[in-house]
């Protein structure tokens, strides 16, 4: 698949089949993680890696009951590291920070397209009950939750917005 095939073809996936993700495939995700962009090349962010059965079902929990995440081989959690770009930019690192965190995901996830594997975005979450179980530290803030495995299900496509309203030339 040719990039723009893989743009296209991604879906949010939220079946998954118990098959384990190769180590390889796994590796090549988290390179692409690694290759985002980030601002001034800071990378102000953090990757948690879940696969423990007990913390996955805590972390459906705390995402108010989305029992599917725990059906994914591997949970990625991206949490801002604000610390490392206020060092250089002060208030607006704190912005920066959450940038970096969500573009690697967004990579990611289309990495994850690219190898035949399903993922999606989880947004919705309680931060303090999140924290709590992957024991973040105060200066870290989980913004992403990506759980990631061989998909059980093709949806269809979902409508977008017409470029002409998406779009203003100014
Ligand atoms: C910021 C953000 C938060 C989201 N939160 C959730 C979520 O908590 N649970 C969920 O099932 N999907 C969540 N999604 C996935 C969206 O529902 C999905 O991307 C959207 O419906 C478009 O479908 P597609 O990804 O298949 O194109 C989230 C996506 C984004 C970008």
């Amino acid at each position: 698949m040719d990039f723009f095939e893989v743009v296209e073809k991604r879906r949010s996936i939220r079946k998954f089949l118990s098959k384990k993700i190769e180590e390889e495939k796994l590796l090549k995700l988290l390179n692409t993680a690694n290759l985002a962009p980030s601002a001034g090349n800071l990378q102000a962010f953090e990757i948690f890696l879940v696969r423990d059965e007990k913390k996955k079902q805590m972390i459906c929990k705390a995402s108010y009951n989305q029992d599917f995440i725990k059906e994914a081989d591997v949970v990625l959690i991206f949490c801002a590291n604000p610390s490392r770009s206020m060092k250089w930019y002060g208030e607006r690192g704190e912005f920066y920070a959450l940038q970096d965190a969500t573009i690697s995901a967004a990579y990611v996830q289309l990495a994850a397209a690219a190898l035949g594997l399903g993922s999606v975005w989880i947004g919705a979450f309680d931060e303090k009950k999140i924290s709590e179980i992957i024991e973040l530290s105060d200066n870290l803030r989980p913004v992403a939750i990506i759980p990631i495995g061989y998909p059980a299900e093709a949806p269809t496509k979902k409508p977008r917005r017409k470029l002409n309203d998406l779009v203003k030339q100014v």
